[in-house]
Parts: C-alpha cells; structure tokens; sequence
C-alpha cells in the first residue's frame, strides 16, 4: 500500500489513487479539472468522508489556479459540493477552501493543504480516543471488532478513522479478529477495508453484509465500529448503506456500537437524521456485479447509498475532540465498568473496613463520562439543579451538572460557604456534624437531583434533602456511583428516587 498521502497536491494536479479499481489495480488519477474531480468523486474514486473534506478543498484551488475570478470558482464550488450531498465533510471542506478566495489562488491552496494536514492530526487523535473506549467497553484482552465499508487510509488524510482505531488497538496486539462486511454494492468492505488489514498483517475475515446479525447473534463480536458521513445535532449519525441494520442487531445483542469520525462531520445545523439529505444512486450498481448484469434486463433498484442510525442505537461518538454518548448510556454493561474499576482496600481507613476506592473509575473518561450521563439521562428533564455533596460528591455532581446542562449546587461542611446560609446537623458513627448550602443557591420552586459518590447509611443524603425541602425546593431524587445495599440506606432516601449506577450487595 503506498505511504504517501490520499490526495497530494502537485504542480497544478490533484494526485490519488482510483478507490473503484483497487485492490487488483492502481491507478492513479491525475486531476486538473473539476470536471473531472467531480467526476472522480460521484462515481467514487475518491469517496470518505474526510478525504471528501480534502478533495473538496483541493477542487477549489484548482478552479482559483484556472478562473482567478470569483464567480466562475463559486460555481465550481457549488457543484463540488453537490457531487454527493450527504458527506457533510465535502461542502465543508469546499467552504474552508473557498473562505480564502479573496486573498488569491495561492491563499485557496493554503488553506486546503492546512486542512489535509489537520485531517492527518485529527484522525490520529480520534482513532486513538476511540482506540482507548473500546479497550474500557470491552472486556477482553484481544478484541473481535466488527466494521463495515472502509474508513482506513484512503478514506481519510491519516491513518483513519474506525478502521484507524482497529490500527491503534493492532499495534498494542489487541486485536483478535477484525470482521469486515463486504459492503454491498460497491464492495468497498471487501475490496478496500479487506485489502488494508491485509496490508497491515491485521487478522481479519469477510463477511457478506447480511451475515453481520449471525455473528452478533453468535457472540463473535465485541463491538462494531464505524465511520460517519454526517451526525445530526441530535446524535442521529448517517453512514454507508447497512450501518443501520448493524446497529439494530448490535443493540439487540448488547454489542457496544461506536461511531468515530472528526469534528468537521458533525453538523449542528441539521437538527435529527430526518433531515439529513440521502444520496440515491443507479440503479445499475445494484443490477450488476463487476460489470455482469444479475437480474432481469430493465430492473429498478431502490440504492441509496447512506442510511441513517438513530442516535439512541449509539453507544458513542468518537471524535479528535471528545467521547458523545448520543444515548441513555445508563444500560447494559455500566454497572460492570464500574465494579471493575473501583478496586476494593481492605482495612482502609480503620482496621475492619472495606473501603471502595472509586479512583479507577474517575481515571478512565469513557466510563466516567458514562455515568455522568447515564446520571443525568435517568432523570431527564424532572430536575432543575444538581447539588453536590462534600466532598467526594463534588467530582460526580460537577460532571452530571455539565452532561445536563444543569445550575450546580456545591452543599458543604461548616464554615467553608460566605451566607446567607441554611444549615442541617446529621448523626455520624460517633458524634454529629453539620453540612450547609447558601440560601439563595436553589429557589423555592426548583428541584433538585443530589448527587453523591457513595450510598452507604444515607445519613448524609438523608440531610441535603432535608436542608433542600427545608427551603421550599423539591428533590427530584438521588444519583450515586456505588450503593453499598448491605447498609440499608435506600431506607433512609424513602420517598424519593434512588439510581445508582452499581450495587454491592455483599
Ligand atoms: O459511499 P462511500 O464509500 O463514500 O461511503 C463511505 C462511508 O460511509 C464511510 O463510512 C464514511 O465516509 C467515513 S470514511 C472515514
């Protein structure tokens, strides 16, 4: 597989390899025209999202270099943009390039080099974000990944996007075995994604698209990972035909599925999945194989060529800049991530004790960031304000108040908040104490989600809803980590709502 770069720039050129003819044969495009680029790019010899971006981009300089004048180079650029509709990352990266126009041509291929040479950053940032949450959602040492259609090298300016994370886990030998379908019907599972891992000495098998449920159902699979095209401000994510059967059959088996794309394919101006424009294709992509005809002569096909994934069949959404967890990650396998990570010390702080050290889980994003949400979505919109315990409540509370976008309430011990003060004395083991929050931090018709890192006698929590009723709010419920059943303290909680995301019941 070559090492340089998808798509170079060179005197006056854009170079790359034609992605319809691999594996068998490389060929390499040399573009001058954006007749000719939009071309390529509808018939899908540069096809991926972010490589879209650069080609995009690329587009507007060669049309800068030809018209010079901005109304010719605007025309160019709408019909870049236009040659498929759905890849976000293409108008944007037309857009990029053409913000420069003014300054000159010269100015025009600055910027879209720039953005080539950003995507090489960005993917390895994202891929290796996401290469880090598969290691935390799945619990195997060598993981069984499935992908679909191909997100590696071509498809991008770096090393790729999920197929760059299957890379990243590869080289620290984790992964076991990489399933790629074969991405009816242009193969580019088989003849790109295959040929990569292959490359790459990646152990990997095919698989027709629609033996992808079997080896869910089979328990083959640890996670699917995919690419975007474009991610709806609600998390609702377009991809390659098939992605969306994949993630009904993944969330059907409990298989973590993760989307990794950049920043740039995220498109807050299109608020759901609903609105997401989807490329048709011809019909004769479907009606033949390799140029051979497979059904009767004159058959209509139903072809696009993206679906769209609702964002609650998500797991989450990887980017260079941040993990999304588009849905209610409160589900499935949290409970375990967090038993694993908080490590049990014996006789800590007095002889006797069990002390669970919750510092693994606060050490590892993904999950932490996971039950920051899964926090806030249990309680959906019933709260106003999250109120944060001292201390070790002030870790969690401050992550669920931000996953909210909620007020935070810091609720803390005697003599550490400026008044005008309410104040709640509460029994300890041996003796009492006092905890305190100011009198203007929750107005009497708010209501509030307490958030604390333990559940243990409820003692304390018990108190914070008092100090909280006492001025005229209402309490909305309790979120912790970790409820240490064998204590009772649910009892004391009555009658408000308990979630705790993990329960020790020994
Ligand atoms: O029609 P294609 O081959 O361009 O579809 C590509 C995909 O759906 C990819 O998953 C997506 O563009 C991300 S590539 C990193």
């Amino acid at each position: 597989m070559s090492a340089g770069p998808t798509l170079a720039w060179d005197d006056g050129a854009i170079v790359t390899v034609d992605q319809t003819a691999l594996p068998h044969r490389h060929n390499v495009l040399r573009i001058t025209t954006v007749d000719e680029l939009v071309d390529a790019i509808a018939r899908l010899a540069i096809r991926g999202a972010p490589a879209l971006g650069i080609a995009g981009a690329l587009g507007v300089a060669l049309s800068a270099y030809r018209h010079g004048a901005d109304e010719p180079v605007r025309r160019d650029a709408a019909r870049l943009a236009a040659a498929r509709p759905t890849a976000v990352n293409l108008a944007w990266g037309v857009d990029r390039a053409l913000s420069r126009l003014a300054e000159g041509a010269d100015a025009v291929l600055a910027e879209a080099t720039a953005l080539a040479a950003e995507d090489e950053r960005v993917n390895r940032a994202a891929s290796s974000r996401a290469a880090d949450l598969l290691r935390g959602l799945c619990r195997r040492p060598r993981l069984r990944i499935l992908t679909h259609c191909h997100t590696g090298r071509l498809a991008t300016g770096g090393v790729g996007t999920a197929l760059g994370a299957v890379h990243h886990l590869a080289g620290q030998g984790q992964v076991e075995m990489v399933f790629a379908t074969e991405t009816r019907p242009l193969l580019q599972g088989a003849r790109l994604t295959v040929w990569e891992l292959r490359d790459a000495a990646i152990p990997h098998r095919l698989l027709v698209d629609s033996a992808a449920a079997s080896a869910l159902a089979a328990g083959l699979v640890d996670c699917v990972v995919v690419g975007a095209d474009r991610i709806a401000a609600n998390g609702d994510v377009a991809n390659k035909i098939g992605t969306y059967p994949l993630a009904v059959a993944a969330a059907r088996h409990r298989v973590p599925f993760v989307v990794v794309a950049p920043e740039s394919t995220i498109d807050g101006a299109t608020p759901d999945g609903a609105a997401i424009s989807i490329e048709q294709r011809p019909s004769d992509e479907v009606t033949s194989v390799a140029g051979v005809d497979t059904t009767c002569a004159g058959t209509q096909a139903f072809n696009p060529a993206f679906d769209v994934t609702p964002g609650d069949l998500v797991t989450a959404i990887v980017t260079e800049d941040r993990v999304w967890y588009p849905a209610d990650p409160g589900t499935g396998d949290l409970a375990d991530r967090i038993d694993r990570l908080a490590t049990m010390v014996e006789d800590f702080p007095r002889p006797g004790v069990r002390f669970r050290d919750l510092a693994g889980v606060y050490a590892q994003p993904a999950t932490f960031g996971a039950a920051a949400h899964a926090l806030a979505a249990a309680y959906r919109d019933a709260f106003s304000h999250v109120v944060a315990v001292e201390a070790r409540g002030f870790t969690l509370g401050t992550a669920v108040a931000l996953a909210a976008g909620k007020p935070l309430v810091l609720v803390r011990k005697a003599g550490k908040l400026p008044g005008p003060l309410r104040s709640v004395k509460y029994d300890l083991e041996y003796g009492e104490d006092v905890l305190e929050m100011q009198e203007s931090a929750v107005p009497p018709d708010g209501r509030v989600l307490i958030v604390d890192d333990v559940l243990a006698t409820g003692g304390t929590l018990a108190a914070v809803a008092k100090l909280v009723t006492e001025g005229g709010a209402g309490v909305a419920g309790f979120g912790v980590l970790l409820e240490l059943a064998g204590l009772g303290g649910v009892r004391r909680l009555h009658p408000h709502r308990l979630v705790a995301l993990r329960t020790d019941r020994s």
